[in-house]
């Protein structure tokens, strides 16, 4: 089967499922796990200038030997060293990737930049460039957005955000936002209801449909791929990780499933609506300088 792609809003398509390379293997040597993602059939990479490891994501794909053409490589803007531009961090990227020009290109945070719309203007210019094939953004709110669309040349094309039952309503705003530009949201830290959160309301609504699901299909569907399934069915690819070659294909076997029904989907909203709970950027949403990537 295919992967399932989600089109953007410059006329690219980007694959559903990817793998990190930050959290669990950030500022790590991951070559080894890369290499495990890329052979259990999960070619988009999700990789960040601040994760300390983009020459690991360069090497695994170098040993898999897989034409470039295979792979979805995406890195994300830290701040901007004295002296030096963006273009400058990227083709440091590029050198570690061993790539001549990565998929996406995203400023990680606005949190990292005094003046947005002059750093989206050098953004833009990757794009023109080749170095990046689709540009975007990471960690925005509608403020942020507004900030760069207002006199951008070029529309972001994507936003990462958080995003997973617990923040589905402090999110609205900015998704609702996003809507009028097609600015396609994708989502990290999306098992965070039940990784980090365990024990809250969402937890039963999750294990009933993954039982509905498991009978129908007959092989038992779990509550991490309900989530999943959740990000799915609402066209948001899903950025996650894994240590273990199993869990890589539960993340894969997501693919083969079918889409949540409408009422399935709002069960989620709703419950996950009565808690919120985020993990990165906590309180103030971005400004907290503990906020770890
Ligand atoms: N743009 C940003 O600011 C930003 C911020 C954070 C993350 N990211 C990106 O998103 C990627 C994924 O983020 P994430 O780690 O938060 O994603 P996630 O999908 O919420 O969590 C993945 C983690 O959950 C564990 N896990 C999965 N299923 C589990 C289960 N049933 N029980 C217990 N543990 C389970 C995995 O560990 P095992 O090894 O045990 O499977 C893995 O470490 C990062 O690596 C990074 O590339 C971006």
């Amino acid at each position: 089967m295919a992967p399932l792609t989600i089109p953007l809003n410059d006329g690219t398509t980007i694959p559903w499922l990817a793998f990190g390379t930050g959290t669990a293997l950030y500022n790590k040597e991951a070559k080894k796990e890369v290499l495990v993602a890329i052979n259990a059939g999960i070619h988009h990479l999700d990789g960040a200038q601040v994760y300390g490891n983009e020459a690991s994501i360069g090497d695994a794909i170098a040993e898999s030997g897989l034409p470039r053409s295979d792979f979805y490589v995406t890195t994300k803007l830290a701040q901007i060293p004295q002296g030096k531009t963006v273009k400058d961090t990227v083709v440091e990227s590029l050198r570690k990737l061993k790539l001549e020009y990565v998929d996406q290109f995203l400023i990680h945070t606005p949190k990292y930049h005094t003046n947005l719309k002059a750093v989206w203007r050098e953004v833009e210019g990757l794009k023109k460039e080749g170095l990046a094939k689709t540009i975007g953004v990471s960690n925005f709110q509608v403020k942020h957005l507004e900030e760069i669309i207002h006199a951008a040349e070029i529309i972001p094309a994507i936003n990462q955000l958080e995003y997973h039952p617990y923040v589905f309503k402090a999110t609205e705003p900015v998704i609702q936002y996003q809507k009028r530009f097609n600015i396609v949201t994708t989502s990290f830290g999306g098992l965070s209801p039940i990784t980090r959160f365990a024990g809250g309301p969402i937890d039963a609504v999750l294990e009933k449909i993954g039982k509905q699901l498991g009978d129908e299909r007959g092989k038992p569907v779990t509550s991490g791929q309900v989530l999943q399934l959740w990000l799915r069915k609402k066209n948001i690819p899903a950025i996650s990780t894994s240590r273990k070659v199993e869990r890589l294909q539960e993340y894969l076997d997501v693919e083969t499933l079918r889409d949540l029904s409408p009422q399935e989907e709002k069960e989620i909203d709703d419950v996950g609506s009565k808690v919120h709970h985020r993990v990165f950027h906590q309180a103030k949403w971005i400004d907290e300088e503990s906020a770890k990537f």
